[in-house]
């Protein structure tokens, strides 16, 4: 086989075979294929799409490039979450000792974030101690005893995907549904769980900015994982504006543990209940997504959840005290409150760049290698359909500088307040 025919035929629009995949995914990920040929490739199935058997296709040799997570020494059918990223997205941090709590174990790996994306690991790096390497055998052994871990991706997972993903972010081929939804499912099937749950984010502060987009990428992911014989189901939810209250690392540990004691934002704690209760059937903990739903209901009110959160941290060495003194960990140097210029109703609270104001302020990397300040962010006041008086303060800026003047800027042109708005629907849709 020889790289360029398979370029002319993807070109051309037509289907490749599982064995042209394949040799495709091997052959580069063996550094055989040079960048140049990947990236003509790359463009190609951008303008010309790929049929379901070639997306399985690829996701399976993408999954197969690297290690493979065996859980099976795990007691308990496995569910693994993903969301395909947001601004503030809290949910992975309240949901994973949530479920646990009732009995399903959760056994994550999450990621970095990068740009306005914030990641699970560098949220959970801001409690002083907290470990996010564990080896396979503690990993594991963590998660029987507790019923949650979460740990650092490995390394060696979907090496494929690693390579080309960083391919695509140069050569303009990150929107590319297919190449997406293979991406996603690569790593989450080597990833080993028996089930997934998708949680697929859509508007601005998402990869999917619309719903016919969001629509279409959970079903793709939703068939890859049936034929990769995962359990696998997709909840579509609105990333139009953030979710939950705060955005930057130590803040949203704060917000996980107000809402795993029943305090915090309401949209938040909806969110971990809709993707808790499809996690909690697909783990067979409850045969109703009701009788499920009440079940996360109790942990939370009984403290059951956060008894598991706080066993979490200590096992992973993470500094417990924090639980019962989250205030601890605010330490930016400066809190300034932003005061609304007019009176109304919030009609929008553009979520991409709220993300990037937070960015500025050092709450996430504007390259891979930039390192975060886990002090500083925001903490939104009012959120979409909320009224507010001129001079309130519309959200509060945690910095370690005094200089915010572009911070603020950006803030108040995404901040929009008109005579009044609608609270956005929080869930889409539900695809199985
Ligand atoms: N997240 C991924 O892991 N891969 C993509 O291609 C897009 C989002
Ligand atoms: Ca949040």
């Amino acid at each position: 086989m020889r790289m360029v025919d398979l370029i002319e035929k993807k070109r051309d629009g037509q289907a490749l075979t599982k064995e042209e995949i394949e040799f495709i995914i091997q052959e580069y990920t063996a550094d055989k294929i040079p960048d140049y040929q990947m990236s003509a490739f790359l463009m190609a199935v951008f303008y010309e799409d790929m049929t379901d058997e070639e997306i399985v296709a690829l996701t399976l040799a993408m999954a197969n490039s690297g290690e493979k997570i065996d859980l099976s020494s795990i007691h308990g059918i496995k569910v693994d979450k993903h969301s395909t990223g947001g601004v503030g997205d809290t949910t992975t941090l309240v949901l994973a000792p949530l479920v646990a709590s009732v009995g399903v174990p959760v056994a994550k790996m999450s990621g970095r974030g990068l740009g306005y994306t914030g990641g699970t690991l560098d949220k959970l790096e801001s409690i002083p101690g907290f470990k996010i390497e564990l080896s396979d055998h503690a990993f594991i052994e963590e998660v029987n005893k507790n019923k949650v871990a979460v740990i650092g991706q490995s390394g060696d997972l979907a090496p494929a995907d690693k390579k080309l993903y960083a391919l695509r972010d140069v050569t303009a081929t990150v929107d590319s549904i297919p190449l997406i939804a293979s991406s996603i499912m690569s790593k989450k099937i080597a990833a080993g769980a028996d089930a997934i749950v998708l949680d697929v984010t859509t508007g601005e502060g998402a990869f999917m900015k619309n719903l016919k987009d969001a629509r279409r990428l959970s079903h793709m992911m939703v068939r890859i994982g049936e034929l990769a014989k995962r359990k696998t189901m997709a909840v579509i939810s609105d990333m139009s504006q953030p979710l939950g209250q705060a955005i930057g690392n130590s803040l949203e540990v704060i917000e996980a543990i107000e809402t795993l004691q029943g305090r915090g934002p309401a949209d938040l704690l909806e969110m971990c209940y809709v993707l808790g209760s499809q996690m909690v059937v697909l783990g067979q903990k409850a045969e109703t997504l009701e009788e499920a739903r009440d079940l996360l209901e109790k942990a939370i009110s009984s403290g059951a959840a956060f008894e598991t959160f706080q066993r979490m941290i200590k096992n992973q060495d993470g500094d417990e005290t924090i639980c019962q003194h989250p205030e601890q960990l605010l330490t930016a140097q400066f809190e300034i409150e932003l005061p609304a210029k007019t009176s109304g109703v919030v009609t929008k609270l553009v979520a991409n760049e709220i993300g990037i104001a937070a960015m500025l302020l050092g709450a996430g990397r504007q390259t891979k290698e930039a390192a975060i300040d886990h002090s500083v962010g925001l903490k939104l006041h009012k959120k979409v359909g909320e009224k507010v008086e001129k001079g309130e303060p519309l959200l509060t800026i945690y910095s370690n500088s005094q200089q915010n003047e572009q911070v603020e800027e950006l803030l108040y042109e995404n901040i929009h307040i008109g005579p009044s708005a609608d609270k956005p629907t929080l869930i889409h849709e539900i695809i199985t």
